[in-house]
């Protein structure tokens, strides 16, 4: 927050469960240091929040815009802010909004190089025809998307010169002047003018650094918030030559001590990093040996002669001298932290 500074806000993005992380873990957790505007992808996860969360006075914002007239109904009951991303989307909180009698919160989310989301450049005089000042909706901010802030700053200060003139088009034909936001993690490591009036950040929030950033000065200072461990459930040695796991991916190449470790690809352990990645235990990064199985993950404990079953091993996180980074089982797999950490699966304490 204080890189941010005062005057700006900060949208905690808890989407996908906090990142795996645990959304209402992570949202009580916050609530505390200040955070109060949240930023989820769906309504039923924004409902499930709210219904989880004992504290009311947060606000919460949905990426997806809602579909159906029911669908703006139930974000008004529940005080969830939603965004406008059309044309069509504005005539249909506007119809809602006049037909509760009460202003909806919305944001008007502008499309400048994702093409997923939010009013085209295209859309943007179509929109303005529609758009009434009076209409009953409280405009809480105008926000774009980076496609490539943590990659390619020329084309992000082009998407972020093409937001500002359509805010400044917008303003001229009436529009009022409302917080603006562009940056997420990447952004606001890579692209400081793009900090405006706020930022929707996610990956930071839980310590990790966006891909290619991790020498950032800020990005050494982070804390990685999350720690995934897994115990050793059976210990055995094998003779040189004979196989590890389905498909015989791995063969030992000497007398080899096996860890098996009680976590697998169903709990979001990727078989990708079969044969790959590293895995703390007793202090020390050893190697993840055969293919990833369902439940149960094998790791070369053969220079830890003490490993034994209920030793905790490490997948993520720090034991001792031995560190896991997220971002390094990224790069493995050329993946995005994000993908790691949100494929966490249910049996994972949180
Ligand atoms: C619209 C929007 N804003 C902000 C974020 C947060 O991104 P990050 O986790 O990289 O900070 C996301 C994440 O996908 C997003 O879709």
């Amino acid at each position: 927050m204080g890189y941010l500074g005062e005057a700006r806000t900060l949208w905690a993005v808890v989407k996908a469960d906090a990142y795996g992380h645990g959304a209402v873990e992570t949202v009580n957790a916050l609530l505390p240091t200040g955070v109060s505007c949240f930023i989820v992808a769906s309504l039923s996860e924004a409902i499930e929040l709210r219904g989880a969360v004992r504290e009311v006075s947060f606000r919460l914002m949905t990426l997806y815009p809602p579909a159906t007239p029911q669908e703006w109904r139930a974000a008004a009951e529940y005080a969830i802010e939603s965004v406008i991303d059309s044309p069509r989307a504005y005539e249909q909180a506007r119809a809602v909004a006049s037909s509760l009698n009460r202003p909806l919160p919305v944001h008007l989310e502008i499309d400048t190089g994702m093409s997923r989301l939010g009013l085209t450049p295209e859309e943007i005089e179509l929109f303005l025809r529609v758009f009434c000042p009076d209409a009953p909706l409280e405009w809480r901010s105008v926000f774009t998307h980076f496609a490539c802030a943590e990659s390619d700053p020329e084309f992000t200060q082009e998407q972020l010169r093409q937001f500002l003139q359509i805010v400044t088009r917008l303003q001229a034909c009436g529009f009022p002047h409302t917080p603006l936001s562009a940056a997420a993690s990447a952004g606001v490591l890579t692209a400081p003018d793009s900090l405006l009036d706020g930022a929707r950040i996610g990956l930071l929030l839980y310590g990790i650094a966006p891909a290619g950033q991790e020498a950032h000065p800020l990005c050494q200072r982070l804390q990685p918030v999350l720690r995934w461990r897994a115990r050793v459930v059976s210990v055995r040695t094998i003779p040189k030559g004979r196989s590890v796991s389905y498909g015989a991916w791995f063969r030992a190449e000497r007398p080899t001590r096996v860890a098996t470790l009680g976590v697998g690809y169903a709990d979001g352990y990727p078989i990708g990093l079969t044969n790959l990645a590293p895995v703390a235990l007793h202090g020390k990064l050893v190697p993840q040996i055969g293919r990833v199985c369902m439940d149960m993950v094998m790791v070369d404990a053969t220079d830890l002669p003490t490993v034994q079953v209920g030793d905790i091993a490490t997948l993520i996180g720090r034991d001792g001298a031995a560190e896991v980074r997220v971002e390094t089982l990224a790069r493995l797999l050329h993946t995005t932290p994000h993908e790691i950490t949100t494929r966490l699966g249910r049996r994972v304490g949180r």
